[in-house]
């Protein structure tokens, strides 16, 4: 039996010398979905003509390991083609390569005076790009890491983020960008990786105040005071503070909840408002907005005593003018009759 393997080993080593099989590369690495070409050269011994070649899949059949020619697997129907030739030449191409089309492949070929068969194989991985995020779940200012897996190393991996490029598979993560990535190897962007979600979570931003009523809010009226904000995950509590005209640095909480409802306006409600929006993540303000409750009442007064005034004026212009004439009227006559008297006085 052990004879019988050596005289085996032996008839293919040694007996039928001055022929070889020689591959370029012993372990190419594809990408599904693309194509392989398998560079191969073959020699012989002078004279010898070739009458015919063949590709052979090694397979693993009934317990053992076996060589089957692609021709006579239906899986590589229209697949592979021989780019050889029947002198040195032995190259072969797959195309649209399938991940199962990992393994052994062997070249055959049969002169008019032996059968040969290449004692060493061509080893094909095919792989498939997997693409991942680390860490899974990411806070923004956390470093990120994507990672394009495969099962053999190709060279040229590239990313993209939502269908644009994306510079370095390293970066410090951001709110905006949160998105579905996906690799691809350059030059087979058609045959990208399944997307992943990136989902970066962060703390309320751009937290802001809409207003119900712009323009004036007379006493007595209503108004809504809306907080909204960008948040991953989104803001759960709202909390909102009130401050005085002239002072923000002392605020009251004065409610919660998204919507601020302000009934029944009062001077009182005149004031600073902001809002702080919180989740998970932290917190934040939004700037503040003034609220201004028209103090009807007391535009009133002085309305009242604005008109009043008017009036008052109105009325003592005239007087005014009448007692000035007068007074000039007067004094003319003094005038008058000091210097009759002063006269009077110089001639006595
Ligand atoms: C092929 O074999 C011949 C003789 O057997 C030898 O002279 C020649 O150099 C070989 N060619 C290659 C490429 O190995
Ligand atoms: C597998 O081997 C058994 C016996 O060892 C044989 O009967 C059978 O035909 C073989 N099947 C194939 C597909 O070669
Ligand atoms: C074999 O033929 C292919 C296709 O024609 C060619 O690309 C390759 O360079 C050749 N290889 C050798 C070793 O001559
Ligand atoms: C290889 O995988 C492809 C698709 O995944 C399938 O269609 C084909 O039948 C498989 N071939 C073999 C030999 O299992
Ligand atoms: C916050 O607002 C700025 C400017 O409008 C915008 O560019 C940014 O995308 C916003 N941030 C979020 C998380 O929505
Ligand atoms: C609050 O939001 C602003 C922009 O809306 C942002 O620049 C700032 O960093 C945020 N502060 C915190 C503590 O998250
Ligand atoms: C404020 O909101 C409540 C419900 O959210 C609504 O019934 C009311 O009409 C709103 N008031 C104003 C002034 O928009
Ligand atoms: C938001 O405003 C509240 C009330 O003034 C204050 O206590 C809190 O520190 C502020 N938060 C930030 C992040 O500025």
């Amino acid at each position: 039996m052990i004879t019988v393997l050596v005289l085996l080993i032996m008839a293919e080593g040694t007996l039928s010398s001055g022929w070889s099989v020689t591959f370029e590369n012993k372990n190419p690495c594809a990408l599904k979905g693309s194509s392989v070409e398998f560079r191969c050269s073959y020699n012989y011994t002078d004279g010898e003509t070739v009458r015919e070649t063949a590709w052979q899949r090694g397979t693993f059949k009934n317990g053992s390991w076996t060589r089957v020619k692609l021709s006579d697997l239906p899986s590589y129907e229209n697949r592979f083609k021989y780019i050889g030739d029947l002198q040195h030449n032995c190259s072969l191409a797959i195309h649209d390569l399938q991940e199962n089309d990992t393994g052994y492949y062997y070249f055959w070929f049969d002169t008019d005076k032996y059968g040969r068969r290449s004692k060493e194989s061509v080893y094909l991985s095919v792989t498939g790009l997997s693409a991942r995020v680390y860490p899974e779940r990411v806070r923004a200012g956390d470093s990120m890491t994507l990672e394009c897996r495969m099962s053999c190393q190709l060279p040229g991996t590239v990313w993209f983020k939502d269908g644009h490029p994306v510079a370095k598979p390293q970066f410090q993560a951001q709110a905006e960008d949160s998105g579905n990535y996906l690799c691809a190897v350059e030059g087979h962007e058609s045959e990208p990786s399944d997307p992943v979600a990136l989902d970066i979570q962060y703390p309320p931003l751009n937290v802001s105040i809409e207003v119900s009523h712009t323009g004036h809010l007379t006493k007595g009226s209503s108004v809504n005071l809306t907080c909204s904000s960008a948040a991953n995950p989104a803001t759960d509590i709202y909390t909102w503070y009130k401050g005085t005209v002239f002072s923000s640095s002392s605020m009251l909480q004065v409610g919660s909840g998204q919507v601020l409802s302000l009934v029944s306006l009062e001077a009182s409600h005149t004031g600073l408002y902001l809002c702080q929006a919180r989740n998970s993540v932290g917190e934040n303000n939004s700037t503040e907005v003034l609220v201004t409750v028209n103090q009807t009442d007391i535009n009133r007064v002085i309305l009242l005593v604005g008109i009043g005034v008017k009036v008052v004026i109105m009325l003592l212009i005239p007087l005014v003018i009448i007692w000035v004439w007068k007074k000039r009227c007067n004094s003319a006559v003094d005038k008058k009759e000091h210097s009759h008297d002063y006269e009077n006085i110089s001639t006595a």
